[in-house]
């Protein structure tokens, strides 16, 4: 195996890490970002599944009295690390642990779990497991939010640029290919391109699966785990103006 085969099987995230903040948070990420922030028990405690360079932990960290982090990616842990070093007044109530959901050692349970943009990365048959470990760290009356839960068609795109920033003198872009592989997954490619002065100087391509959650089924694991859905556009069945694929609130 060769080294970068190596990086790309443990660290998916990894070269996406420095693009994130550039390329993957959209103009409506901002409704997203106040509808898990919303959810927050003011002076309550939080666990966060998969929070990437910290999108959503540093809203809910303005309320919530403690959020534990759960990354499996070193990358993207680096990238939140840094921009907490930057918040000293949020330091003593953010915990960043190396980790992955369902497995993870916490012994404990939190007013709120969150997952913002993960479910996608779920397989749908690990999803009972992944409930059930999250109920498992639910306070009693406790609240899980997530997004990605969708009655929408497997995409099917050939490649194309969905987005590109500046900085300094460089330009980045992501383009992605999306082809259906199955009733509920696709294969995605992303591709990274950097350009210093208009010259192509760096492109970085990551291959992955996107799997998709079907409100029904989503549903029927949520009874499973002992979870109720209170609320959401997917439960909902409606098209809501946040930059989301669905999102589901559910109650222990
Ligand atoms: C698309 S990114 C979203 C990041 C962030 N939540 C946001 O909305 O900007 C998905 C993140 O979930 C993490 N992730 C994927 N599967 C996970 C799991 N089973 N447990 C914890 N994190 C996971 C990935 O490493 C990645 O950082």
């Amino acid at each position: 195996m060769r080294e970068d085969e190596e990086v790309a099987l443990t660290d998916p995230y990894g070269v996406v890490a420095a693009h994130w903040d550039h390329l993957h948070v959209g103009p409506r990420s901002a409704a997203l970002v106040s509808f898990f922030a919303d959810l927050a028990p003011p002076g309550g405690h939080a666990l966060e599944i998969g929070p990437g360079t910290g999108r959503m932990t540093l809203a809910v960290a303005g309320r919530a009295a403690s959020v534990h982090c759960l990354e499996p990616s070193p990358g993207m842990r680096a990238v939140l690390m840094t921009k907490l070093a930057g918040r000293p007044e949020l330091r003593h109530r953010v915990t960043v642990l190396a980790g992955a959901a369902p497995d993870f050692p916490l012994d404990r349970r939190f007013d709120y779990v969150y997952l913002a943009a993960v479910l996608q990365d779920v397989p749908p048959r690990a999803r009972r497991p992944l409930f059930a470990g999250l109920a498992g760290h639910l306070a009693p009356g406790g609240v899980l939010a997530m997004d990605m839960v969708t009655d929408e068609a497997v995409p099917d795109h050939p490649e194309r640029e969905v987005r590109s920033a500046h900085q300094g003198e460089c330009r980045y872009t992501l383009s992605s290919a999306v082809r259906p592989l199955g009733p509920d997954l696709a294969g995605v490619r992303r591709v990274y391109r950097t350009y210093h002065r208009g010259t192509l100087v760096a492109t970085e391509t990551v291959d992955g699966d996107y799997h998709l959650h079907r409100p029904a089924g989503v549903l029927a694991d949520l009874r499973a785990a002992g979870l109720t859905a209170a609320g959401g556009s997917a439960v909902a069945g409606e098209v809501t103006p946040l930059d989301d694929k669905g999102t589901l609130i559910a109650r222990l």
